[in-house]
């Protein structure tokens, strides 16, 4: 058969989130990773600071991880995920409960972050439904959210470049103000100052919509997507005591948080925060297999109790929920956590970490710096007129000079795999140096 030869052989793949035209023409591509390590087709090697999209938390390619997978696929390459399961599937839900915080003691199996979000709107909804208040109809998210990109997540999203295309939003949903504050919170070391008044404007939000008609509110302990926004202190502590006080859901996005990157197994641990509904993904496998987990607590697993028992308890479910690809890997990736002690290790780095990072402080264009557990972000000025294109120039230099770094608007963000060692942060934190140095 004649091939189509329509356009460049880079045309045919649409990218998500990626400028295309500038990457056809100047293609970043990844071949292999080991361990800290990514190697370009060309054979240079390139530092990962950001565990591929904060998903990596072990390192690449770790041996455990492949030999599971591989097996598995040689052994059970899949089976029906309704009315029927297969042994690593609760396997794995028994070992991710035994790390949860308190009750969140049962797991829904999803295949993304995005779909970890919608499955827990869906949840909050449906448990109102079930237990008499029908009423809570309303979701509350926060400006500058990143909930994923389903129509569920965008909803409560609050990043308005994700959502502007997209007119057919859920309705009845609003959103808290989200907790930046430069003025006052400028170059904070770990949790900023200020800001926990920012939580009771939860209360004015439900007293505006009639708190009975609330279902769900739903944040990131740590916003990452939006460019690193850590939670004042006693910021969501606060959000805890006014959902419980209105009997509203609290619902807590880990995508990122979770599986060790603020040194606790996840955000909630913490902050001692305990949510109601519990959103995972990306660590939960090692970025290896897609994978994702709701965690619920008893009180609503249980409120989806039949009486008769060959009813189905929630009319919600994926192909792949449970996959037996994911649970292996997810399976192998706990052991290499808790072999290694990496749901912990960033509380060991987080001092080092942030002191390095806040030593470019001088750095020109740098506005502010933020850092909690082995996350960090590092805030541009913009450039008039022209904004990201300062950041995304520091993105290209820094690729060029060897580390994988992330941006978003002008913000730089870091998360490095939880096995980085004091060196390779050094490494990062000179190399930085140096791309901010040149800098326009
Ligand atoms: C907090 C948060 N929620 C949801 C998602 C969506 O996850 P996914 O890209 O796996 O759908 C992300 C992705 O970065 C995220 O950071």
């Amino acid at each position: 058969m004649e091939e189509k030869n329509k356009h460049s052989k880079l045309e045919a793949y649409w990218m998500g989130y990626t400028a295309n035209q500038h990457f056809k023409a100047h293609p970043r591509l990844l071949e292999k990773a080991k361990g800290m390590y990514y190697w370009t087709p060309e054979g240079r090697q390139i530092l990962d600071a950001t565990a591929g999209l904060w998903c990596v938390n072990a390192g690449h390619n770790r041996e455990k991880i492949v030999a599971a997978v591989q097996q598995q696929v040689a052994t059970l390459d899949y089976a029906p995920a309704f009315q029927m399961g297969h042994p690593k599937a609760f396997e794995l839900a028994e070992k991710l409960i035994a790390i949860t915080p308190e009750d969140l003691n049962h797991v829904f199996f999803t295949n993304s972050g995005s779909e970890s979000v919608d499955t827990s709107l869906k949840i909050a909804l449906a448990y109102h439904q079930i237990t008499g208040e029908g009423r809570r109809t309303r979701l509350i998210g926060r400006e500058r959210a990143y909930h994923g990109v389903n129509f569920g997540g965008m909803s409560v999203g609050g990043i308005s470049v994700n959502r502007k295309l997209f007119p057919n939003l859920l309705a009845q949903v609003d959103h808290l103000p989200h907790t930046h504050d430069l003025a006052r919170n400028q170059f904070s070391l770990g949790q900023p100052v200020y800001g926990v008044e920012k939580a009771d404007q939860l209360e004015q939000l439900l007293l505006l919509h009639d708190p009975s008609t609330v279902a769900a509110v739903i944040i990131e302990p740590v916003a990452g997507s939006t460019g690193v926004l850590v939670p004042p202190i006693n910021y969501l502590q606060r959000i805890r005591e006014i959902c419980d006080q209105y009997g509203v859901l609290l619902i807590f996005d880990e995508v990122i948080t979770g599986f060790g990157r603020l040194g606790e197994p996840f955000a909630a641990n913490y902050f001692g925060v305990t949510p109601d509904i519990m959103v995972t993904a990306k660590g939960l496998t090692n970025g290896s297999v897609p994978m994702g987990a709701v965690f619920v607590r008893d009180k609503i697993y249980n409120a989806f109790y039949q009486d008769d028992a060959t009813a189905i308890n929630i009319y919600h479910g994926y192909t792949y929920s449970a996959h037996p690809l994911a649970c292996a890997a997810a399976l192998a990736t706990l052991e290499t956590y808790h072999d290694e002690n990496l749901l912990h290790r960033a509380a060991e780095l987080a001092d080092y970490w942030q002191e390095g990072l806040h030593s470019l402080v001088n750095s020109p264009y740098v506005i502010d710096i933020r850092n909690l557990g082995l996350v960090g972000a590092i805030e541009l000025e913009p450039k008039k007129n022209k904004p990201t294109e300062r950041a995304f120039k520091a993105y290209l230099d820094a690729f060029e000079q060897g580390v994988l770094i992330r941006t978003t608007g002008d913000i730089i963000a870091l998360s490095p795999p939880l096995i980085v060692s004091r060196s390779e942060i050094e490494h990062i934190i000179s190399m930085l140096k140096q791309v901010l140095s040149k800098l326009k």
